[in-house]
């Protein structure tokens, strides 16, 4: 994720912007950048790569002067490159900004400034906002970044400087964090707390639709409609190592809590405005190869997998194409059908998962078209893939995976419509609908997540067995899965996840008195089929929780011990909720088996080794 930090005061602003960039360092980054005022007016050093390395381009040519913003990107538009990297400036080299988020619109904006004569050096959404800027500049940069502000789709924290007004640094929040940090004779901004922890505890939150105008002396606070407003003073009493962790216990917490905003971000810039179509500009296939597509073979390990499981259903319900899902590992052992029109969507996280990649050259040599799902762009599979869809989930620090699991998700809804609309497998009332259901997604979660000290009773009691069952069927059995990896990787209980229908051909007899059953109900055509095969395990002693929607726990109730009710959705949106409750049960029940929870055991982040 993005890092942002900003000095103006009466130090040296180099050192300052170089150690809050380290500080958020821990947040991932692919690039480092800074902008200060030195005696020859708004100079930028960029780096590809480490901190270090643009430590090392300052080395001997530091930039001296005592205000200046930094940044650290993680690539979301454009590879990650000096060019790319922030701070991005005007063609006149007097404005240079700094921006974490996504503008939704910056190709109509750049098509309208290049029109205008401006040219861009890089790839980035950002760019735009630094051309956009100075087009609007007459004398007043607070007013300039209002009028571009006004103009901007999307969400963004942003940094502004410009040489016109030395004296003043320009910060604006609308759906980005952003703090500013009290000092004196000296005042900050960070996009989070550890950025500038070092020099001050006194910080104002900005809201969305805020901004505030930084002085050596002072800060101004006013809204982007320019409307002066007054905060109280947020004391932070965090540690460093909590401010990392923005409060939370652990980075998996956290990262189970940006699920609202990663859903939001993956949908963004994808949707029309009109809310009725899917609109995957990163897809470079045309109709005509999409309507030649025969099959679709979806290769992934571990979560990214099981993320494919849903993404099976996802694709054969909305565009009718047989779809085979594959652990990557095996795949290319077991010599797969793959034709040229086959089209295999490799699921990874990192990009860098050695089976996943051995699979996607696999299939490229056999002359398949490879599309990647993705969190990271530049990763090995984001440049070998021929399309590429960036879920736009942030870096995840935790080693089990669970925003990076939800926006794939996203990924095969938004890729199910937009196949769906290009082969007219569905109708537009239908896409529509879809749309507006995915739309309700994230405020859905955070209702979810309002309730975890429920799952949190749940998961103190589940943590003291060690044996345990998921059951579901239709997708429910694919979130059973990834239900039970998560408690299996982090809390080391075993678990297994069980078609409900298959239990009787075997399973059952692992069922004995006092044994949890985790039973996901949340497919209205399955709901008596489901219920049945609960009473099975009822009958034999099991001690039931059911996840199911809202509205339909009466029923339930009567088969189940205890009830988790989920808010309402289109039956093939269910996982992106159901998951959720799954991932809390998992991190509580590891919580109290006293686990380091971040960092399991015998796990890595990235498997790069076959
Ligand atoms: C589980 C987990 C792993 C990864 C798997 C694939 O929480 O993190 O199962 O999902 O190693 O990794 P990526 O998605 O990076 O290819």
């Amino acid at each position: 994720m993005c890092g942002i930090v900003g000095y103006i005061g009466k130090r040296d602003s180099q050192d300052i912007l170089i150690e809050g960039l380290k500080k958020l360092e821990y947040r991932g980054y692919d690039s480092a950048g800074i902008a200060v005022f030195t005696k020859n007016g708004l100079e930028v050093r960029k780096s590809i790569g480490r901190l270090a390395n643009l430590e090392q381009k300052l080395d001997g040519q530091p930039l001296e002067g005592s205000v200046g913003i930094g940044h650290t990107r993680w690539a979301t538009h454009g590879k990650p490159s000096d060019a790319n990297s922030h701070p991005h400036t005007d063609n006149t080299h007097k404005f240079s900004v700094v921006h974490n988020g996504i503008i939704e619109n910056y190709l109509d904006l750049k098509d309208e400034l290049i029109a205008k004569g401006c040219k861009f050096v890089s790839e980035t959404d950002t760019e735009v906002i630094s051309h956009l800027v100075a087009d609007e500049y007459d004398g007043d940069i607070v007013k300039a970044v209002q009028r571009a502000v006004k103009r901007m789709r999307g969400a963004f924290a942003l940094g502004v400087l410009t040489e016109y007004e030395p004296e003043r640094l320009v910060a604006v929040r609308f759906a980005s964090p952003l703090v500013i940090g009290i000092g004196e004779g000296e005042n900050f901004i960070g996009s989070d707390i550890p950025a500038i922890l070092e020099h001050t505890r006194n910080v104002y939150i900005l809201n969305d639709g805020e901004m505030a105008i930084l002085t050596k002396t002072g800060v101004e606070l006013m809204t982007t409609e320019g409307e002066f407003i007054s905060k109280e003073i947020f004391h932070v009493d965090w540690d460093l190592v909590t401010a990392e962790k923005a409060g939370f216990d652990h980075f998996m917490l956290k990262e189970i809590y940006e699920q609202p905003k990663a859903y939001r971000d993956t949908m963004m810039g994808r949707i029309s405005d009109d809310g009725r179509s899917v609109e995957l500009t990163e897809i470079g296939m045309t109709a005509d190869e999409i309507r030649a597509i025969r099959k679709i073979h979806i290769v992934a390990c571990g979560t990214a997998m099981h993320a494919g499981l849903v993404g099976k259903t996802v694709l054969e319900s909305l565009a009718r194409i047989p779809v085979e899902t594959d652990v990557a590992s095996e795949y290319r052992y077991r010599s797969p059908i793959i034709t040229p029109d086959t089209l295999v969507i490799v699921v990874s996280q990192s990009g860098e998962t050695a089976d996943t990649l051995a699979a996607l050259r696999e299939a490229k040599r056999c002359g398949a078209r490879v599309l990647a799902i993705t969190n990271v762009v530049g990763s090995s599979v984001s440049r070998e893939a021929d399309d590429v869809i960036i879920t736009q989930a942030g870096p995840e620090i935790a080693v089990a995976s669970t925003k990076a699991y939800t926006s794939q998700l996203i990924a095969f809804y938004l890729l199910g419509l937009f196949l769906a609309e290009t082969l007219g497998t569905k109708d537009s009332a239908f896409i529509a609908e879809v749309v507006t259901a995915m739309h309700q997604l994230p405020e859905q979660v955070e209702s979810i997540l309002d309730n975890a000290p429920v799952l949190k009773q749940v998961a103190e009691n589940l943590s003291k067995h060690n044996n345990l069952f998921f059951i579901g069927r239709g997708v429910d059995f694919a979130v059973a899965q990834e239900g039970s990896l998560k408690l299996k990787e982090i809390s080391y209980i075993h678990s297994e996840a069980y078609a409900a229908g298959e239990l009787k051909h075997g399973t059952l007899a692992l069922i004995e008195e006092g044994i949890p059953v985790i039973s996901l109900i949340t497919q209205e055509d399955l709901y008596e089929k489901t219920l049945s095969n609960i009473k099975e395990v009822k009958a034999r002693g099991a001690h039931v929780l059911g996840v199911v929607n809202e509205g339909f726990e009466g029923e339930v109730a009567k088969s189940v011990d205890e009830l988790f009710a989920i808010p309402k959705t289109l039956p093939l949106l269910s996982p992106a909720l159901s998951v959720v409750p799954l991932q809390l049960i998992a991190y509580y029940a590891s919580l109290a088996r006293g686990n380091d929870v971040d960092k399991p055991r015998n796990l890595a982040k990235s498997v790069t080794v076959e």
